[in-house]
C-alpha cells in the first residue's frame, strides 16, 4: 500500500511543488493534507509556469485524481480562481479530477478580515501571516464553532450559519480591533454563491485514498508549508496553524500510518524563511542579496502567495537534523544546488553557542530559537554551472562533498538534488 509523503523541512518554500511534479508522475492520486491558499507552490513545465496555492501541484499530470483532504482550510474563491487560471493552461479540472473532504473547513472572507485586524493588533509582534484567513479558520475548527465543506450540502442550514458567522466575526472585528465590518448581506450572497458550487466536488476523500491504496495504486501526499511552520513543532508563535508535518497526513487525509512507504524531505541547500522569528545563521548584505536573486525570475526567493523577499541564510544543519526526526524521514531530496555554485566558500551550521556551551540539538525544541549564534564548519565551493548535469557521477567533487555532509550530520540519504527550476533539471542518485 504505496503512501508516499512529500514534505519541507524547513520554513516551506524548499521547491517542493517541482519534487511533487516528478513524484506525482509516478503517482495516480495527489493529496493535499492540510492549510490552505497560504502555500505558493511553483512548477514549471517547458515554457509554461505553474502557481497554485490550493489545489495540489501533482494535478499538472492529466492522470492524477487529486484531493484535498480534511485537515485542510479551503476558500472556494480562491478554489474557482485556480481552476480558471489552470484551464487557461489547458489543464482539466473538474469534479471528476478533483474531491475535497466534507471535513475540510472553510475560509471566509470573515476570516480574512480578522487575520488582517489581528496582526495589525500585534505591532512590531506581527507573525507576518499570508492574510490568507488560515489562523481564523483553524481557530473556528478547533473551537468548534466552523463551517465545514459538508456543510453546503443543507444549503438552508448552511446560509443560517454563514450569517451568524459573519455577525460573530463583526463583533470581534468591531468590538476588540476596532476594525470596519463586513456587510453580512452582501457578503454572504457573493460568498454563498462561490462556496455552493463547491458541492459536486464534494466526497468521501478519506475512504477514496484508503481505497486506492488497498489496490496497490500510489497515493502521494503533498505538504504545505515546512516542518519549522509547524503549529505543534514548529518554531512557535512564528508559526501556520496546521500540522504541516509527516503526523498531520494521517489526520489530514483520514488514514493510518500502515500505507507509509516513504517520507521525503525537501530541503533547500540553503535556508530561507518568510516572516517573522528568529533565524540563527541568516545573511544580509552581498551575501544574502546572491542567494536570494533580484526577483526577475519566479524561481527568485520572494514569496509565492506574497511577492515579500524572504530571508536568506546558510542551511542549518540543527534544524534540519530535528526535521529528519520528527517527520520520520527517509529520504532527503536538496533543491537548488545550482544556485550556491560560484560561491568560494559554503559554509554549514553544525551546532549553535550559547551560554558558553555547544548545543547539537536545542533543549527545548526550534520555539526557543533566540541567543543561540550558528556555529559552522567552512567547506570549498564549486565553480561549475550545475544546471546541465543529469548524472551523479558528474557533480563537482566540492558539491557532492557538500551533500555527503549534510547526509552524515542528519543520517539520511540524499535521494535527488535540483540543479534548475525546469521539469527535467533533476539528478537523481
Ligand atoms: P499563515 O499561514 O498565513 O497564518 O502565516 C503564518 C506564518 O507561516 C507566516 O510566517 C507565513 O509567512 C508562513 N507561511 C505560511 N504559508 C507559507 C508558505 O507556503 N511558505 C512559506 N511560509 C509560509
Amino acid at each position: 500500500m504505496p503512501l508516499q509523503i512529500i514534505l519541507g523541512t524547513q520554513w516551506g518554500d524548499e521547491g517542493k511543488g517541482r519534487v511533487v511534479d516528478l513524484f506525482s508522475s509516478r503517482a495516480e492520486l495527489v493529496a493535499r493534507y492540510n492549510g490552505g491558499d497560504n502555500a505558493g507552490h511553483t512548477v514549471t513545465v517547458g515554457e509554461q509556469t505553474f502557481k497554485l496555492h490550493l489545489i495540489p501541484s501533482g494535478i499538472v499530470h492529466p492522470h492524477t485524481l487529486g484531493i484535498l483532504g480534511g485537515g485542510m482550510v479551503v476558500n472556494p474563491l480562491t478554489f474557482f480562481a485556480e481552476l480558471d487560471s489552470l484551464r487557461t493552461f489547458d489543464v482539466a479540472a473538474g469534479p471528476e479530477r478533483l474531491k475535497i473532504s466534507h471535513a475540510a473547513h472553510l475560509i471566509t472572507p470573515a476570516h480574512k478580515a480578522l487575520d488582517a485586524a489581528q496582526e495589525a493588533s500585534r505591532g512590531s509582534d506581527k507573525i507576518g501571516t499570508t492574510g490568507r484567513g488560515i489562523g481564523p479558520a483553524y481557530t473556528d475548527k478547533a473551537s468548534r464553532q466552523g463551517l465545514r465543506a459538508g456543510d453546503l450540502l443543507d444549503e438552508a442550514a448552511f446560509l443560517e450559519k454563514l450569517h451568524a458567522h459573519i455577525r460573530a466575526a463583526n463583533r470581534v472585528l468591531d468590538r476588540l480591533f476596532q476594525a470596519p465590518v463586513l456587510d453580512v448581506e452582501r457578503v454572504s450572497a457573493e460568498y454563498a454563491s462561490a462556496a455552493l458550487r463547491l458541492r459536486p466536488f464534494l466526497a468521501d476523500t478519506g475512504l477514496l485514498v484508503h481505497r486506492a491504496l488497498a489496490e496497490g495504486r500510489t497515493v502521494l501526499a503533498e505538504g504545505a508549508q515546512g516542518t519549522l511552520l509547524d503549529l505543534d513543532l514548529g518554531t512557535y508563535p512564528f508559526v501556520t496553524s496546521s500540522a504541516t508535518t509527516s503526523g498531520g497526513v494521517f489526520s489530514g487525509l483520514g488514514l493510518g500510518a500502515r500505507p507509509v512507504e516513504a517520507v521525503i524531505g525537501v530541503t533547500k541547500a540553503f535556508q530561507t524563511r518568510v516572516g517573522s522569528g528568529p533565524f540563527p545563521t541568516e545573511l544580509d548584505g552581498e551575501m544574502a542579496e546572491r542567494l536570494r536573486g533580484t526577483g526577475s525570475n519566479p524561481w527568485d526567493e520572494f514569496g509565492t502567495t506574497t511577492g515579500r523577499p524572504r530571508r536568506v541564510g546558510w542551511l542549518d544543519l540543527v534544524l534540519l537534523r530535528y526535521a529528519a526526526r520528527v517527520n520520520g524521514l527517509t529520504g532527503l531530496v536538496i533543491t537548488k544546488l545550482d544556485v550556491l555554485s560560484g560561491l568560494p566558500e559554503l559554509r554549514l551550521c553544525y551546532a549553535y553557542q550559547r551560554g558558553g556551551e555547544r548545543w547539537e540539538e536545542l533543549p527545548y525544541g526550534p520555539a526557543d530559537l533566540d541567543g543561540y549564534a550558528a556555529e559552522y564548519e567552512d567547506l570549498p565551493g564549486w565553480s561549475e554551472d550545475l544546471t546541465g548535469i543529469r548524472r551523479w557521477a558528474e557533480l563537482p567533487a566540492a558539491a557532492l562533498r557538500y551533500l555527503e555532509r549534510i547526509e552524515a550530520a542528519v543520517g539520511v540519504p540524499v535521494r535527488m538534488v535540483s540543479v534548475g527550476p525546469e521539469r527535467s533539471q533533476i539528478v537523481e542518485r
